[in-house]
């Protein structure tokens, strides 16, 4: 892969896609998103990934989207850019693998949508997240409206968008935007943990729980259910089922071979 503004890298199956773009706190523009389409392509493809993380350095997960890019736009130029933000935003929460966004410094509006978008947030004590778009005149236009409210509720949702100020590491676990708070200097070895438990849990598994959930989200409870209920009974065809369950019963610690 041939790749500027990000570094891709694979480690024991665990992919770590670090935005690069320091100067500009790793502010996403269309160079940017395709290059993150571009390995999030490669995490789905390469079997031998099995976790995804998404980081940005010390000072910034991601900034937002590029603001002196959008300051250029007009109405059909906001649509391309939500179009290939919506297209990479699919393409990461639908990913059949987990994803872990490690979050330092801040994580604002459209680098916060991409972390609503990773199936668990992990973040430094520095963290600050936002969605400032208010204040700029516009509104989330990659999800957050969307996806904010359904993971922390309407009320917490609406106090962010519509103030648009930010918010420290503390506020964010307290409203549920966030899964943990670890120190700066051990963000890396907590999501190295935390990727590493869940390249010991049953792959599809995992994948089933994620699609029940995220799926479940957008249909009728009674729906989601039967779907539930699908998922449940086709894991019943796998070997990690009956390893999990012999190794139960054999009181010994399971091996998954994500079959
Ligand atoms: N788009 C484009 N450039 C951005 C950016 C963004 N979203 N966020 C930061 N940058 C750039 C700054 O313009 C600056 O570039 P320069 O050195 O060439 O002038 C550089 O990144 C460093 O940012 P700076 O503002 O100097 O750092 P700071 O520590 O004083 O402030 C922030 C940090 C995050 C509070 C501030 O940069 C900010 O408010 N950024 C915009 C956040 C935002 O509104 N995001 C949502 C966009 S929809």
């Amino acid at each position: 892969m041939n790749l500027k503004y990000i570094d891709f890298r694979q480690e024991n199956g665990v992919a770590w896609i670090q935005f690069n773009r320091p100067d500009k706190l790793n502010a996403l523009n269309p160079n940017v998103l395709k290059e993150l389409e571009t390995a999030l392509v490669r995490c789905e493809e390469d079997h031998i990934i099995r976790v995804i993380v998404l980081m940005g350095h010390e000072r910034a997960f991601i900034a937002g989207t590029d603001i002196e890019h959008m300051s250029k736009g007009d109405i059909n130029s906001a649509y391309d850019l939500t179009d290939l933000v919506l297209r990479v935003h699919e393409r990461l929460s639908d990913l059949s693998k987990p994803t872990i966004a490690a979050i330092s410094g801040y994580a604002l509006g459209g680098g916060l949508e991409l972390a609503l978008c990773c199936d668990l947030r992990i973040s430094a004590e520095n963290a600050v997240f936002g969605f400032p778009e208010i204040t700029l005149g516009i509104i989330p236009g990659g999800g957050g409206t969307q996806r904010l409210p359904r993971l922390v509720g309407i009320g917490p949702a609406t106090e962010l968008i519509f103030l648009g100020e930010m918010i420290n590491a503390d506020k964010a676990k307290q409203i549920g935007l966030i899964n943990k708070i670890v120190p700066l200097g051990s963000l890396k070895s907590e999501v190295q943990a935390c990727a590493s438990k869940l390249k010991e849990r049953p792959a599809l598994g995992l994948r089933a729980a994620k699609n029940a959930m995220r799926r479940g989200l957008g249909i009728p409870l009674k729906e989601g259910l039967q779907m539930e209920q699908s998922l449940f009974c086709m894991l019943f065809g796998t070997e990690d089922q009956k390893e999990g369950m012999s190794a139960f019963l054999e009181k010994r610690k399971p091996v998954y071979k994500g079959k």
